[in-house]
């Protein structure tokens, strides 16, 4: 069985400095760019392979840094834990600005590069990545359907399989607050983690209550914001994604024989965290801040 390595497992042996400089043996440069391989003479191929591999070392970034969240939070430590979740927040900004670094492809130079993958490796298709996966479901958008991808890859399958039946960062996230005696309820700690996510108006009401407490008084507002935070920067990607695809891709039929847009649009919908966004209905109401906004104004 595989997983994600732990700070320990990844960590390099002392020995491994021959033949380097100590800045190439830390880094490990020369087996980084040995990992950029072309299919196509289409010069722009190392921009698209760059940016794809860097979105799947952010990718993998991610998933230890909500690990570790999930750790701290496990432990009752909330600093900790938000701190840890900061740190998402900063880790999608890089994946946004890189979209730029493809923004000139065309039809024709994604095209060109494409066919050629086809032809050397089969169809593919981005649901194939696993870390992409591994950090959605961490964000708690459960789908078991984006299993199947992965038979091909027996311990990725089981590593995700894993994934997609232990507790998301908001399951972790509603957990603690049940234990410091906010009212979510057990049922819902208590349900089949594998299957996807339903809102309950009981959680929505515990971010009501959140909201409803002086701004600062226990830290689980700027832990609300946070989680806010990161969920944008997860639908910003994604949105980046859907113009990137209409721009290169128009509307031909993609992997599944359906237009790509039209099976990527409703993926638009999968905002994590639900309950944080629909109280927001009723954050504020009756306002806490000024009680002459509910005079009639003259
Ligand atoms: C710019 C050209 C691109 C086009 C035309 C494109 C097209 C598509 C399409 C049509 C899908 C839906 C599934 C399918 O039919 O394969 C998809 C999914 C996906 N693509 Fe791309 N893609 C592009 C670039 C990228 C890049 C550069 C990445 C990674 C950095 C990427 C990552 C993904 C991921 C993670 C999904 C799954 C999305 C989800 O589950 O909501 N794509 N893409």
């Amino acid at each position: 069985m595989i997983d994600t390595p732990t700070p320990h497992e990844s960590r390099a042996p002392a020995s491994s400095t021959a033949g380097q400089t100590p800045y190439s043996a830390w880094m490990q440069t020369d087996a980084l760019h040995s990992l950029q391989r072309t299919v196509s003479d289409h010069p722009g191929e190392h921009a698209w392979i760059t940016h794809v591999q860097v979105s799947e070392l952010y990718w993998m970034l991610i998933i230890k840094e909500i690990q570790t969240a999930q750790m701290y939070l496990r432990a009752d430590n909330l600093p900790q834990a938000h701190r840890t979740l900061l740190r998402v927040v900063a880790h999608h900004e890089p994946l946004l600005a890189i979209w730029r670094s493809i923004d000139w492809m065309t039809p024709t130079d994604l095209l060109a590069i494409l066919s050629r993958a086809v032809a050397t490796y089969g169809q593919d298709t981005a649901l194939q990545g696993w870390t992409y996966r591994q950090m959605v479901y961490l964000l708690g958008i459960k789908q078991p359907q984006h299993l199947d991808h992965f038979k091909p890859q027996p311990e990725r399958w089981a590593q995700l399989a894993r994934t997609l039946s232990e507790p998301s960062l908001y399951d972790d996230v509603l957990a603690y607050l049940g234990r410091i005696g906010m009212a979510v309820p057990k049922s819902l700690l208590e349900r089949d983690l594998s299957a996807p996510y339903s809102p309950s108006k009981e959680v929505e009401q515990v971010w009501r209550d959140i909201y409803a407490a002086p701004v600062g008084s226990d830290g689980l507002q700027q832990l609300g914001e946070t989680l806010a935070d990161i969920a944008e920067g997860f639908s910003h990607w994604k949105h980046r994604h859907l113009m990137a695809t209409r721009r290169t891709f128009g509307a031909r039929p993609a992997y599944f024989g359906t237009e790509g847009v039209a099976w990527l649009m409703p993926t638009m919908a999968e905002i994590p965290f639900p309950e944080l966004w629909s109280a927001r209905t009723f954050i504020g109401d009756p306002s806490a801040v000024c009680p002459h906004m509910s005079q009639p104004r003259i």
